[in-house]
Parts: structure tokens; sequence; C-alpha cells
């Protein structure tokens, strides 16, 4: 039932006792009522959604629409995306399934399994610089943040030499400490950037997917040229920050459990298995998953009136009692797989399986080539990123 004299603010926050767990008064809500409302910061009362099959009724029914122009659509920021950018995970079927076939042939899991070596790669020579220049490291610097930057500018084609203009630009954009005027400003540079990049490829397309982009779509009238801009920039931005926190914070976190790491050393074979757990224990998309009703639909018992706008908290829905003993982490987990960290439905991550894959030889590389690796702070000095849309941590100093 909706109580709206009991409406909580909205966001809570994780608890710094409890870092990895989602906020402690989402998981009292999903007790009581998995879908109830919520006061936001500019007064609007959206629906927050905690529980697992609520968030997954909600995300995989069209009738719950992602267009992020919809006047219901929550705002998570004052930060105002500008209308006119186009972004593949708020705008809906079919305009959405026609962009997201253009780029589905690119994440497969063949494509993606043929880039292993290419991944270790560049993991080795960012291990190989960090061993060379000796302990201490921040694992976010060094390692956790380069690496998908790197992976993602070999998919988009990115030169060696412009590499490190590359590099500081994404940096730019990803830096939610900053203003929201700096966050514009970043963004413009980043634009201007892949504006410039994508000229180039005009110019002279190679074989990477900033190239196929641009002659089989934006050169057929499949995609404007600006469209093709701001696609390139949705697959940097979805794939830096999140893959880069998941490989910080599973770092700190099987630390911080030497039982469940030992399992993971003493069997490598655990690893798939082991980062679906991670992805589901961690939740890094603790903001930003939102909704509008198109029509009247009914969610775990509460009638939601067309064109209200719902939030659906991942890591609250990965902490349901679907999953048995939900709060321990089980790298052996039967069920780890269906974990909606990726979200769920026609929007469910188009690159969850290079995700998983860089997380996985992330992962086995860094334990295997640093067997000694600690914390070099206790789990309480470091600086998480509690209010970020997606959970991370700014610095994780090391040593080994
Ligand atoms: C969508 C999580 C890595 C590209 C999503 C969504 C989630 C998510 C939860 C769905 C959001 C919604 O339904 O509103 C993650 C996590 C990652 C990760 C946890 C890393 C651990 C990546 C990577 C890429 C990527 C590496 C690509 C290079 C995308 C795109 C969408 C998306 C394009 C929008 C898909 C659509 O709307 O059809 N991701 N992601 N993500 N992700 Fe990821």
């Amino acid at each position: 039932m909706d109580r709206t004299d009991e409406i909580r603010d909205y966001p809570e926050l994780r608890a710094a006792a409890c870092p990895f767990s989602p906020p402690p008064g989402y998981e009292e809500l999903r007790e009581r009522s998995a879908v109830t409302r919520v006061r936001m910061w500019d007064g609007s009362t959206p629906f927050l959604v905690t529980g697992y099959h609520e968030a997954r009724a909600v995300l995989g029914d069209s009738r719950f629409s992602a267009d992020g122009t919809h006047k219901g659509m929550p705002r998570f920021t004052k930060f105002e995306v500008p209308a006119e950018v186009f972004n593949l995970g708020r705008m809906d079927d079919p305009e959405h399934a026609r962009i997201r076939r253009m780029l589905t042939a690119h994440f497969t899991i063949r494509r993606t399994e043929a880039m292993r070596p290419m991944i270790q790669g560049i993991v080795d020579g960012l291990l190989d610089r960090l061993i060379a220049e000796g302990p201490p490291a921040d694992l976010v610097a060094d390692f956790a943040f380069p690496l998908p930057s790197q992976v993602i500018a070999v998919m988009l084609g990115v030169s060696d030499a412009d590499f490190a203009e590359f590099q500081r630009a994404s940096q730019g954009v990803m830096d939610f400490t900053v203003s929201t005027e700096e966050m514009g400003a970043a963004l413009g540079v980043m634009v201007d950037y892949v504006s410039r990049m994508c000229a180039a490829k005009r110019a002279a397309p190679g074989d990477d997917l900033l190239s196929r982009l641009i002659v089989d779509q934006e050169l057929t009238g499949g995609l404007t040229q600006q469209q093709v801009v701001a696609t390139a920039l949705v697959l940097l931005l979805a794939g830096h920050e999140t893959t880069a926190n998941m490989i910080a914070l599973s770092s700190v976190l099987l630390l911080r459990h030497p039982e469940q790491l030992a399992r993971l050393r003493a069997d490598p074979g655990l690893m798939p298995n082991a980062v679906d757990e991670l992805l589901r224990y961690i939740t890094i998309v603790q903001e930003g998953t939102g909704r509008v009703a198109a029509e009247d639909v009914e969610v775990g018992g509460v009638q939601i009136p067309a064109g209200e706008g719902l939030i659906i908290n991942l890591p609250s829905a990965n902490r349901d009692p679907h999953f048995a003993d939900a709060h321990e982490l089980d790298l052996g987990r039967p069920n780890a797989r269906e974990h909606i960290g990726f979200g769920f439905g026609v929007h469910q991550c188009l690159g969850q399986t290079l995700a998983r894959v860089e997380l996985q030889i992330a992962l086995e590389t860094l334990l295997r080539r640093l067997p000694a690796l600690r914390l070099e702070v206790p789990l309480d000095d470091l600086a998480f990123l509690y209010e970020s849309m997606n959970f991370g941590v700014a610095r994780v100093p090391v040593a080994w």
C-alpha cells in the first residue's frame, strides 16, 4: 500500500559501518513495502522499488518507459543533460532497439572472448609498471581506472598518439566532485574530442567500432553525425567508471574476506561465478535507474498511475531473500548470475560480457602477480563515494 503520510526522503546513503551493503533504510522498506513513495530533492514523490521480483517486473515491462525527456522521470541530479543528448539508455523501443542492434555485434560473447589477449596485455602492462615502481600504490589510479578506458579506446579505435588526450578528456567527465558548470564544461571537451576523432575516421575509416558506425550507419542515413558522437560518448561513460569501480571495490572486498579469497586462489575456475557474486554483493549502480509508467500498472500490489516516476534500487533488490543468506558473500553461490547488477529487460547492460571478462582478467592477474597484496589503510579510512550515481572508492592505497 502507498502510505503517503510516511513518505521518506530520497536518497538514503549506504552506512559507513557497512559500505558494501545497500542503505539500511531500504532493507527495512523492502520488508514492509517493496514499492513505496519517496520524496526527492525537487519535491517530487516517485515510487521506490526495493524488492528483487518487483524490480524485475518493472524493468521487464514495456509499459514502463525509460524516456529521459518524460516529465515524470525522476531527476537524480540538478545537472540537466540537454534534451537533445542522444542516449541509448534513455529511449524506448522501437528506436532503442534500432540503435542497440547497431552495437550488439561488437559486444557478443564471441567478440568479447576474442578480446581476452588484448585485455590481458593491458592488465599486464599496468601491473608491470605498478610492480616496477614498487609499493605503495593506489589501486584506483594505477590499475582500476586506466584499464577500462584503455580497453574502450582500443574498441573505438583511438590511436596511441591520441590516447593521453582521450584519457584526460574522459577523466574530466568522470569527476563527480565537480560543480554542474565544471561537469558541463568537461562534457563539452569530451564531445569536441570525440567529434574530431569521428572526422578523422570519416576521412580514413579503420576496422574499429567508431569507423563501423560511421560507414554502416552515418553514411547510409541510419544515424546523424551528432548521434554517432553521442553513441561513442555513451559507450565510454557507461563502461568506464562502472568497471573501474567494480575492480577497485572487488579487490577491497576480497582482501576483507580472506576465507573467500583463499577459496578463489585454490580454485581459479571459480572466477566467473565469483565475479557475478561480487557484482551482486556490491551492486555499484546505486542511482539513476529510473522509469515512468506509460499507463496505469500494478506492481507488487501497488497501483502506479500513468505518468508517475519510479526509481529501481538495484543494490537493495540484489540483497532480497530471493538469494539465500543474501548478506553473505559466497563466491560459489549457485544462483549468483541471477543478480540484476546489470539491470534487466531491454536496457540490460550492453557491455556486461565485456565487463565480466575485464573483471575476471583484472582480478585473476592481480591476485596471481601480487600474492601478498594488502590494504595500507583500515577500511574506515577509505574514501568511499557514497553520494555518486555509481558507488565507488576514490583511492585504494595498497602494498605487497
Ligand atoms: C546499461 C551496469 C559496464 C554499456 C546498464 C545498466 C546497468 C549497467 C545497471 C541498465 C540501466 C537501466 O536499466 O536504466 C553496468 C555495470 C558495469 C557496466 C555494473 C561494470 C561492472 C558497461 C560496459 C559498457 C556498458 C563495459 C560498454 C562499454 C552500457 C550501455 C547501457 C548499459 C550502452 C545501456 C543499454 C540500453 O539501454 O540498451 N549498465 N554496466 N556498461 N551499459 Fe552497463
